[in-house]
């Protein structure tokens, strides 16, 4: 593990630290509800949840999601996290509402799980920017998928680091680049955390070059995440705020 990824590990492992009862069962009813899904990811993956998919979540945290993907139609739900607090409330939650869902602690990439056990890898919302190694995580994707399995990603923007959260109307902060190599967060809850800064160009040819063929590829004004009590002008609906991704395994055969 490299020196930024076990610093982070760290920061994650405090900001997973139990907030309480009332936090437990604020996620417990959100995953009960299994609402967490935006419109955008339940039209894109649709016909994969149709058929009833084992799905592994890669950087799970809370689990909140996969309740919503087993209500959709999924078979089953392996996630894989590096915090063992995290993993943890994930597995009571999963247990506690009865679902098909499992959590494993494993570092990324080399997640401990054996190749060809997902019909569908699924990630994002906060996930790709502690990823240091990119390719080597889009291998693994490609190692756990089954013939014509699905890669979906539906994630931060990578322009969203630039954006000042100025209501008036939306600036670009001074401190950082669309083209530089990492920064601090400075929205984090446990603080000091480094994440990757990478292009969208970066994260789309990470995905083709390690053999996944891109299904679709979009972008959205809507943060996936809001900073609360805040109401930026970077939100109004003119700048790149997530960004999705499906992509498609090679299929057995000649064809694909
Ligand atoms: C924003 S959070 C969770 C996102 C998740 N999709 C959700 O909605 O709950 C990001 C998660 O990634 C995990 N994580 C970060 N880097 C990781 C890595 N290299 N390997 C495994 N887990 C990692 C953190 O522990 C954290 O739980």
């Amino acid at each position: 593990m490299d020196s930024t990824t076990r610093a982070n590990r760290r920061a994650w492992e405090t900001a997973s630290r139990p907030h309480g009862r009332e936090w437990y069962d604020h996620l417990l009813a959100q995953a009960a509800a299994g609402a967490t899904l935006f419109d955008t990811e339940r039209e894109l993956l649709g016909e994969v949840l149709d058929r009833s998919p084992d799905v592994v979540h890669l950087q799970s945290g809370n689990g909140t999601d996969d309740a919503a993907l087993v209500q959709a139609g999924a078979r089953s739900v392996v996630g894989v996290d590096y915090s063992e607090v995290a993993v943890a409330a994930a597995s009571r939650r999963a247990r506690q509402l009865g679902l098909a869902c499992r959590y494993v602690v494993g570092v990324l990439p080399g997640a401990p799980l054996v190749p060809g056990c997902a019909d569908l890898v699924y990630t994002g919302k906060g996930a790709l920017i502690w990823i240091t190694d990119l390719a080597g995580w889009a291998r693994d994707v490609v190692r756990l998928l089954r013939p014509s399995g699905h890669l979906f990603v539906y994630e931060e923007h990578p322009a969203v680091p630039l954006w000042t959260l100025d209501e008036d109307e939306p600036r670009i902060r001074p401190d950082r680049s669309y083209f530089g190599a990492c920064h601090v967060n400075d929205t984090f809850p446990a603080g000091g955390a480094v994440q990757v800064q990478r292009t969208l160009g970066e994260v789309v040819t990470a995905v083709a070059a390690a053999g996944l063929r891109i299904v679709h590829a979009g972008e959205y004004a809507e943060p996936f995440w809001r900073v609360s009590g805040v109401e930026a002008a970077a939100w109004s609906g003119r700048l790149p705020n997530a960004f999705s991704l499906l992509a498609r395994a090679p299929g057995v055969g000649p064809v694909g």
